[in-house]
């Protein structure tokens, strides 16, 4: 059994001088708490107690290639000795973006900045631009980033929802301006008709559809068959701009994204971590028509770190890796053996639990064996407390997940990882 100790004394210092021990409030959490960390190599990390855990936490997503991938390093030590921030062009940008608009669907002319939720903000302005309309519409359970006009009905407490057939939109935090809320038109996700209503009777309002073609932040729950190609249609037929944000999906479930999983081609789509292997870059993908709005000046997007020398050489060396098909091959393999496994294990145990998702990421609920296909439904149905006492077992046993049930591969983790997470799942299950 491990011992948590350091990190505990770590934290209480840490909380002395940083806010609440933390940098992203995503950090915190009292099931599990946090824990400081010394090292991470291949599917391992390191804490300050001496332990070592297999992770599928990951960074939040962006280490496919697992923890201090040698090609990504090197190109990027190499990269640094030429400089770090020119303010200024130079060929890796153009390498990256050519290799984008061959791999993405929608990329005919991209754009960089460092995150995700900056990013989401510049594909909300070309779609405002674009279509000279205000509105946007967002799904409850989605989350485009931390920012005031997008941080709505993301996990909103279900008594504070409204009615299913116009939910009313929940800020996410204090201190969000009151007046970015009136834009957004919330509605529930996996439901064709609500949407088809809602877009004819406002058409001429709706700059946007935005959402995450799987719902990564929610359950990582599926669209249900059709339900994007049919919003792609309605987007067209009214003249919205329909913008996927692939923060999660992109370069995970392949390398064209969920865009080319699913053969639905959105007007705008944004990508970020998986995207450089672990360094903060985000990227605007769009049709030409669109980006030409930024491209001749007249929508700005600006940043005084985007594209800087380390994460352009981070990028390009972490596209190139991708490019290997065995990585997505054996990213499927082995996250679908560990769903079965975890499954079975469960079934076993006679625990109820479902795991939903493709394999490259999948998420772990302690449901209820009732349907769950959108935001309400998860909430009413999966047991989250559950689900952060296993993840806390879990990291007993050295295994490490993100608590709210999600998982990623990368591909330094091996089947021998699949075999010793599911020992530890079973010894953990056993103790819950
Ligand atoms: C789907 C989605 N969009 C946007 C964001 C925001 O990205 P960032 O945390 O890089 O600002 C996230 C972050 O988890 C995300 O999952």
């Amino acid at each position: 059994m491990s011992t948590r100790a350091e990190s505990q004394k770590m934290l209480e210092r840490a909380c002395q001088s940083l806010a609440g021990g933390v940098s992203s409030n995503v950090r915190a959490g009292k099931i599990p708490p946090p824990l400081f960390f010394v090292r991470g190599h291949g599917s391992r990390i390191y804490d300050v107690d001496g332990n070592s855990y297999i992770d599928y936490v990951l960074g939040q997503g962006p280490l496919i290639l697992g923890h201090s991938p040698a090609p990504v390093l090197e190109a990027v030590r190499e990269a640094l000795d030429q400089g770090q921030l020119y303010a200024g062009q130079f060929e890796t940008e153009i390498l990256v973006s050519e290799k984008l608009k061959t791999l993405i669907p929608c990329a005919e002319l991209v754009r960089y900045s460092n995150s995700g939720s900056e990013i989401v903000q510049a594909a909300l302005r070309v779609a405002r631009a674009y279509t000279g309309r205000e509105k946007i519409i967002k799904f409850e359970g989605h989350y485009h980033g931390w920012f005031d006009n997008v941080l709505i009905s993301v996990h909103p407490p279900l008594d504070s929802v409204g009615p299913y057939e116009a939910p009313t939109p929940v800020p996410g935090t204090l201190g969000q301006a009151r007046s970015a809320l009136s834009d957004v038109i919330v509605l529930p996700w996996n439901n064709l008709e609500l949407l088809e209503h809602t877009v004819e009777r406002h058409a001429d309002e709706i700059a946007a559809v935005i959402l995450e073609p799987i719902m990564c932040n929610t359950g990582c729950i599926l669209p249900k068959v059709g339900y994007l190609e049919r919003v792609r249609e309605l987007c067209r037929q009214h003249g919205i701009v329909l913008i996927f944000d692939e923060i999660i999906t992109g370069f995970r479930v392949g390398l064209g994204g969920a865009q080319q999983y699913f053969g639905v081609t959105p007007d705008l789509a944004v990508f970020g971590k998986a995207m450089a292997g672990g360094f903060p870059i985000s990227c605007l993908a769009g049709k030409r028509e669109l980006m030409e709005l930024i491209a001749t000046g007249r929508v700005n997007h600006s940043g005084t770190f985007n594209s800087n020398v380390m994460v352009m050489a981070a990028s390009w060396a972490t596209l190139q890796a991708l490019e290997d098909g065995r990585v997505y091959e054996h990213l499927y393999r082995l996250g679908r053996r560990l769903m079965a496994g975890l499954q079975e294990i469960m079934n076993r145990a006679g625990v109820q639990a479902q795991l939903s998702g493709l394999g490259p990421m999948f998420h772990l609920a302690f449901d209820d064996g009732e349907p769950i296909y959108d935001y309400r439904s998860f909430a009413l149905h999966n047991d989250m407390g559950k689900g952060q006492r296993f993840a806390d077992l879990l990291l007993d046993h050295g295994v490490r997940f993100i608590p709210r049930g999600m998982w990623y591969l990368s591909a330094a983790h091996t089947d021998e990882d699949v075999d010793r997470t599911l020992e530890a799942a079973e010894a953990a299950l056993r103790r819950l």
